[in-house]
């Protein structure tokens, strides 16, 4: 069962913006998409670049170590070197409250 760790107020990561947080141990990149928040693995899958420090554009984002460009929504990759998708974790609002779950979704 997926057990929810609050992150911050929803207030705080406003339209357009990301915050890098972590989750049991596991660096995430939370985004606010056009008021609907998601949560990607950090860690570039071509070779471990962190993905906080990247362009994120519309819902992309493009790895700033080689230029790898995944969906922030999906967690899929649109552009090598990568060729693993990105695992992505569910996100949900309670009370105010961004909460993001502590397993990936499957
Ligand atoms: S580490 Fe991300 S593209 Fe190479």
């Amino acid at each position: 069962m997926t057990q929810w760790r609050d992150i911050c107020e929803v207030a705080e990561i406003g339209v357009g913006d990301h915050r890098v947080v972590r989750v049991d141990g596991d660096s995430l990149l939370l985004v606010n998409l056009g008021g609907c928040f998601y949560a990607v693995e950090n860690i570039c899958t071509h070779d471990g670049g962190e993905l906080g420090g990247g362009l994120i554009e519309n819902d992309t984002v493009t790895c700033p170590r080689h230029g790898a460009c995944f969906c922030l929504k999906t967690g899929k990759v649109l552009k090598p070197p990568a060729f693993e998708d990105l695992r992505c974790y569910p996100v949900r609002i309670e009370q105010g409250w961004v909460q993001i779950g502590d397993k990936p979704i499957e």
